[in-house]
């Protein structure tokens, strides 16, 4: 299969080999338009499907893991069309049907839908140059893809609310210290630490690995669904605000948006 908006290779040399995933629009720094998440969607389910395969690293470039939901593609809808076109969740959370471990790899940024893309993944190894933030506060919107409700529940309400409501972004450390991420690792080390986790993992029984994704998945998720659905609803409406357009049309015309609150 070609893709181009992401590359995909396998790693290792054990019966259960490792899937490499890796965000690939280097101009954009990695943010994340519906070509990327289509293709990044199929990449999961194959190598899910793959018995050769026992785990599924996902990673982005030096600079970012992935900044966020693509801005200029998202800046002309509607409540109407990000509602009816099911933005976001028509191809955002296949990577929450994959039953391998999922572990994310994150150097650089990994800002608004590139960090709640993070937090889909089983668990975050991070760059000492790894920078996470929920920035959609200063584009007049609120976070689509789980960032209201994953980031509290990795970090705690304080943190997670200083986040969100400043868009200030949190160092590698910080999100060691918070329970974002399970490890920081020399960003030179990266992958290297990653293909090891998964090495590991692939040495254990496929069913106890996949049975214990499932169970922590179940003690972790609880009412979170219906916390998304409410977070959805409320990003697809902030699309009839005047705030999204002015936020998105100001960071794009590189300016300090004047915002109406309204
Ligand atoms: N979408 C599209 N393009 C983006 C982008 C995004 N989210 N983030 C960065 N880019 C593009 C920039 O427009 C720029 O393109 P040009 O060279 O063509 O101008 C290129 O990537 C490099 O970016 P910068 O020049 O801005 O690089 P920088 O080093 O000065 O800043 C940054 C890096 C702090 C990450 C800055 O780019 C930034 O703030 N990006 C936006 C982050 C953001 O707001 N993310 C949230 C998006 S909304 C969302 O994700 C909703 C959701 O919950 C699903």
């Amino acid at each position: 299969m070609t893709y181009e908006c992401i590359l995909t290779a396998v790693h290792g040399d054990g019966p259960r080999k490792t899937a490499l995933i890796t965000l690939n629009r280097p101009k954009a720094l990695n943010a994340l338009n519906d070509q990327l998440m289509d293709e990044l969607g199929e990449a999961l389910l194959a190598f899910d499907a793959d018995d050769g395969i026992g785990c599924i690293v996902l990673t982005g470039s030096e600079r970012a893991f992935a900044a966020g939901a693509d801005i200029p593609t998202m800046l002309p809808h509607t409540f109407a069309t990000a509602f009816k076109s099911g933005l976001i969740s028509k191809n955002w959370e296949t990577i929450l049907q994959v039953r391998k471990p999922v572990i994310a790899a994150v150097a650089g940024f990994a800002l608004g839908g590139g960090c709640e893309l993070a937090m889909m993944c089983d668990f975050i190894i991070a760059a000492d140059s790894a920078k996470f933030g929920q920035p959609e506060i200063k584009l007049g919107i609120v976070p689509g893809a789980g960032g209201t409700q994953r980031l509290p529940r990795a970090v705690g309400k304080s943190k997670a609310m200083d986040m969100l409501l400043t868009a200030r972004m949190m160092g590698a450390e910080e999100a060691e210290r918070g329970g974002l991420v399970s490890r920081v690792v020399p960003a030179d080390k990266l992958i290297e630490e990653a293909l090891a986790a998964a090495e590991t993992i692939n040495g254990f029984s496929g069913p106890s690995v996949m049975l214990i994704k499932e169970l922590v998945n179940l003690a972790y998720q609880g009412p979170l669904t219906d916390g998304v659905a409410v977070e959805r609803r409320y990003f697809h409406a902030l699309f009839g605000s005047h705030d999204q357009r002015e936020g998105m049309e100001a960071f794009l015309a590189k300016r300090a948006p004047t915002f109406q609150h309204r």
